[in-house]
Parts: structure tokens; C-alpha cells; sequence
């Protein structure tokens, strides 16, 4: 390979599934690895539940690809849902090489992986390392990605924008991508970082939402950037919620992994003592997240309560402890022995469904920039993700992405001269508080107008909010130097506007996307596909 630039290959994002791309590209080219704040800052290292695979004699492939179209409302993929189902098992022997220490069933009374049971699974088919399988995969890929001499890994770099035709010297105005401005956070200059193809690996957009289990940097950044260079997006009314985020006023976005419903845990409304997710589907605990989060949100509603409960004290405290260790500690130290009490919980924001659109090899519509994990709409989820396939993902589309880059390696030429970022226009901020103030603002009218129960009127209500708010921060960001709050809070709005207007024009209701306004299901299922 020609070696030629410094970097063959920009990945941006360091979880699951960018750190799975730059070990599969590694092997032929040399890959820069840029990341906002730390290595480790993603969704990937908070994942809890686990990865779903098939591995038990007596699931089948066929049981999984109906688990995930179920979930999805038959919006998925078919073809796609395939494709990552039937790589699960090779994903999963490929992270046992890396060394993660799934739990086996030994560790249990039998021998194997230990596989749990999560919503929406009709088989026990999800490996775990306890209840904190993120952090291990997390900690996995990067001592493999940290020990290759043909990676770069470079933390607190904010990347802004494509790098396209539009910014070669020799302006050419195409879509091709060369790589990515950045502003490096701890010096506060831009660089371009380009390289003969690009992957955004950025993940999800949760913290559109005032209340999410998604870490801080889940603003959306690819997505927006990707939207903004030219690449459709797919699907992104389709938020999921997760029915069972920790209520606590000293811990916010602490998720209690959907695996305590798997393994017995029951939803309880505290003020009339009553199991209801029977009275909702006859799934009860284990129906898929969405009606889950639903039923919590109506009782919750309802009788005006601030939480529902999860108990799972009914189970032997040796079971739950050896299960939930994580949880269990983390719920002692705020006073709540799970063992004994029920845990408060409340719906929040978990995870985005639709994203930039991509085929089974990563490719997204500009050539030279594949995509891969949360921050795309591969096909895999549909209406409604089923629980432990994103992971999954990550580990599919990383592969496929840096396979089919390799395989058409001879086909990316070198990138030429890039124009570096301009800063002749623009001063340092004077009024900070701006970014807190629309931050929040976003957040909170997404929540409130955009959230689990949706109707056309509070759909339009955040339509409106997005178009004054547009004005002002592109005026904002056109005048001051950039920062990685308002590179973020740009990407926050972009997210808001693309998810509002996917949902306006949604008329029915399936999977995550419920409108009062529009209760029926379509007879046929449809992609919301926005074209920039
Ligand atoms: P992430 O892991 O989110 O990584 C994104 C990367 O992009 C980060 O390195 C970030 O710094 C970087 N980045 C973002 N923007 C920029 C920018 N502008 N410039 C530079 N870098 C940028 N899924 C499962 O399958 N099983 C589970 O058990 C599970 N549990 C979960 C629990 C929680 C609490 C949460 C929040 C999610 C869970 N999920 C689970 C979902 C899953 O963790 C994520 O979908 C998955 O980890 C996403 O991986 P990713 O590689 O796409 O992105
Ligand atoms: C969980 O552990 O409940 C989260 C699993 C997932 O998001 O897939």
C-alpha cells in the first residue's frame, strides 16, 4: 500500500464500532483514530446487558432475524437483519481472541458462554461480562488498537466537518470526502486530518433529550456532519427510550440494564402496588422496550407519580449479587439494596435508531466516506431496536466497512491539497452562556414535544423553537471562534430539525414513533428518508 500521506484512513470514534474498523484496517494501511475528550468517553463503554448472538443448540438464526423484525415493526432491512444475525458468532469469537471475559456458563451450574435473556428475545441468546459488558469490550478493543503499529489513536480532537470538493485548494465542488476538520480541544487550532477514505464511527444523538442514558458526547456529531456534506439520513424519528433508567436526584442517566427484567425483575406501580405490564402485552416484563417504556410512561402519567418500581427482591440476594454486581454496589452506595427493595425507575432516552443511510458495506452516498455503528440507518433496527444487536452492529459494519475499503484500495487516490480551516472572520466568544442556554433550551423542548407520546401540535411546537434557534446559532457560529460546546450544540439543533421533520412526516404510529394524531399502523412499512 501506498504510505505515502501520513494516514491511509481516518476513523472518527473510538468505540465499538470505529476501534473494530481501524484493527480490520490496520492489517494493510495505516489508520488515525481521532476521538472527542478520552478514548473511552462513548456509549460503548457503558453498555450493560451484553451482545446477542446465536449460540445455543437450540435457538436458530431464524429465531433471531423474527426476534429483531418483531421489534423493529417490520421497518428492518430483511437483508441487512441477515447479514449482521448470521456474522453474530464470528463476532463474538473474534472479541474471546481479544480477550474479553465473557461470563461462562460455569460461572452459572453449566458449561459455555453464559447467555442472559433480554426484552423482546424469545431465547436466552445474550453473552455478557456481568451487567458491565461495555467497559470490558471497550477495554478490549483498545489495548489490541493501543498495541498496533499501524493506528494512531489521537483523544480530544472535536471534529467539525467533512472535508469535501468544496475545500481543495483546487476547489473542485465534488462530494468526494477527504477526511475531517478538527479542532484540537487542548490548544484550540483546527487541523485538517485527511486520508484516501474516511469512517464515522461518532455513535448516537441521545443528549437531544433532557433525560438520557447516553453519555455527554452523544450530540449527533456524524450525523450532522454527514447531512451537512451531502449523505441522507434515514429513520431519525425512530428514538428509542429505555423503560428503566435509575430515578435519582443526586444520580442522573443511570441505566438498570433491561437483564434484571430477563432474569425475573417486575414493574410495580408504587402506588397501588400492582404488577401492570401483564395488563399491556402478554410478553408482561419481556415485551420489547418500546411498549415497556410506553406502559411506564402511562402509569407514571397517570397517577401522577414520579417513578415506577423494578423489583427483583423476590430472587435470592446471592442470584442478584453475583448477577448485577455493578448495580448492586452502585444502588448500596445511594441506599438501595436491590436485594431487598424495589428500584425506582423512570423512562429515558437510550439509543438512535436512524442515522446516515449506508449499504451492507458501510458505504454512505460520498464517496470515500463509509459509516458504521449507532450513528448510521443500516436496516438492522427498524422501528425499535431489539436489545443487545447494537453492539453487534458495531462489530458487522466496522468489519464490512474497513473490508470493502481495502478491497477497493486501488480505487482511492491520494488526497490533494486541502485548504486549512479559516479563522480571519471570527473572534473569541464573549457570551458563553449562550451555548448553556440553547443547550438546555434544545434538550428540553425535545423532550417535552418529541418524546415518547407524540402529536402533530407539539411536533410543530419544536419545528417552530428549531427555526428561531437556527438563526441564532449559525449567526453564532459564524462570528466566534469555535469550541468543542458550540460545535456540539450546532450538531444538537441539526439532530432536533432532522428528527422533528422525519417525524412530521411520519403519518402512522409504529414501533418507537406514537402519534396521537396518527394511532394506525400502515399496512405497508416505508423508510423515512431525508435527502439533503
Ligand atoms: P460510541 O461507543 O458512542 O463511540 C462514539 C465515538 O465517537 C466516541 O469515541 C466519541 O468520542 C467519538 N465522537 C463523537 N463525536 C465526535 C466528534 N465530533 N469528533 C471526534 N470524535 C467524536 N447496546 C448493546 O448492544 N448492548 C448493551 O448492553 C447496551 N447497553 C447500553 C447501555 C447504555 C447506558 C447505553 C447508553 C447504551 C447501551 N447500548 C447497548 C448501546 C451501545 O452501547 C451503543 O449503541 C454502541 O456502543 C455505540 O457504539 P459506537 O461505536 O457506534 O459509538
Ligand atoms: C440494557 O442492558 O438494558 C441495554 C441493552 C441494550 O441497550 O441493548
Amino acid at each position: 500500500m501506498d504510505t505515502a500521506h501520513d494516514h491511509d484512513v481516518i476513523v472518527v470514534g473510538s468505540g465499538a464500532a470505529g476501534l473494530t474498523a481501524a484493527l480490520a484496517l490496520a492489517e494493510k494501511v495505516r489508520v488515525l483514530v481521532l476521538a472527542k475528550g478520552t478514548l473511552t468517553g462513548g456509549s460503548t463503554a457503558w453498555a450493560q446487558g451484553g451482545i446477542a448472538a446465536v449460540l445455543d443448540a437450540g435457538d436458530t438464526f431464524e429465531n433471531h432475524i423474527r426476534d429483531t423484525m418483531v421489534a423493529g415493526a417490520g421497518l428492518n432491512r430483511l437483508e441487512t437483519v441477515e447479514y449482521v444475525i448470521e456474522r453474530a458468532p464470528h463476532s463474538i469469537e473474534r472479541l474471546v481472541e481479544l480477550g474479553v471475559p465473557f461470563n461462562k456458563a460455569e460461572d452459572f451450574g453449566a458449561t459455555d458462554l453464559h447467555l442472559t435473556r433480554e426484552g423482546g428475545h424469545s431465547h436466552r441468546r445474550i453473552v455478557h461480562v456481568a451487567d458491565a459488558t461495555g467497559w470490558a469490550v471497550q477495554e478490549a478493543l483498545l489495548k489490541a488498537a493501543e498495541a498496533h503499529p499501524n493506528i494512531t489513536l489521537l483523544p480530544g480532537q472535536t471534529c467539525i466537518d467533512l472535508i469535501t470538493g468544496k475545500h481543495e485548494e483546487r476547489y473542485s465542488g465534488s462530494g468526494r470526502v477527504w477526511g475531517v476538520y478538527a479542532l484540537d480541544e487542548a490548544t484550540g487550532k483546527v487541523a485538517a486530518h485527511t486520508g484516501r477514505a474516511t469512517v464515522l464511527a461518532t455513535g448516537g444523538a441521545g443528549r437531544v433529550y433532557l433525560f438520557s442514558t447516553a453519555p455527554r458526547g452523544a450530540t449527533g456529531d456524524g450525523i450532522a456532519m454527514a447531512w451537512r456534506a451531502g449523505c441522507r439520513v434515514g429513520n431519525m424519528e425512530m428514538m428509542q427510550f429505555h423503560p428503566t433508567c435509575l430515578y435519582h436526584l443526586e444520580t442522573k442517566n443511570f441505566l438498570i440494564t433491561e437483564a434484571v427484567r430477563g432474569e425475573g425483575g417486575r414493574l410495580i406501580n408504587p402506588k397501588t402496588g400492582h404488577r401492570y405490564m401483564p395488563d399491556y402485552d402478554e410478553r408482561a416484563e419481556l415485551a420489547p422496550r418500546d411498549i415497556v417504556a410506553r406502559a411506564n410512561d402511562a402509569e407514571i402519567k397517570r397517577d401522577g407519580l414520579d417513578y415506577v418500581h423494578l423489583d427483583i427482591s423476590h430472587q435470592p440476594a446471592e442470584f442478584v449479587k453475583h448477577h448485577f454486581p455493578n448495580i448492586y454496589e452502585k444502588l448500596m452506595g445511594l441506599g438501595i439494596d436491590m436485594t431487598t427493595s424495589p428500584i425506582p425507575v423512570v423512562p429515558a432516552q437510550h439509543y438512535t435508531c436512524g442515522g446516515i443511510v449506508i449499504d451492507l458495506a458501510g458505504r454512505t452516498d460520498l464517496p470515500g466516506l463509509y459509516a458504521a455503528g449507532e450513528c448510521t440507518e443500516s436496516g438492522l433496527h427498524g422501528a425499535n431496536r431489539l436489545a443487545s444487536n447494537s453492539l453487534l452492529e458495531c462489530f458487522v459494519f466496522g468489519e464490512a466497512a474497513a473490508a470493502d475499503i481495502l478491497a477497493r484500495w486501488d480505487e482511492f487516490e491520494a488526497p490533494p491539497p486541502i485548504r486549512a480551516w479559516d479563522e480571519s472572520r471570527v473572534t473569541d466568544s464573549d457570551e458563553e452562556v449562550v451555548i448553556q442556554q440553547n443547550w438546555t433550551e434544545i434538550r428540553r423542548f425535545m423532550w417535552n414535544y418529541v418524546g415518547i407520546v407524540r402529536t402533530t401540535k407539539r411536533l410543530e411546537r419544536a419545528a417552530h423553537r428549531i427555526r428561531l434557534l437556527t438563526g441564532e446559532i449559525e449567526d453564532y457560529y459564524g462570528h466566534f471562534r469555535v469550541t468543542t460546546g458550540l460545535i456540539e450544540l450546532r450538531n444538537l439543533l441539526q439532530t432536533a430539525d432532522l428528527i422533528v421533520r422525519s417525524a412530521l412526516a411520519r403519518h402512522e404510529s409504529r414501533g418507537l414513533h406514537y402519534t396521537l394524531d396518527y394511532p394506525q399502523t400502515d399496512a405497508v412499512a416505508k423508510d423515512t428518508v431525508l435527502v439533503p
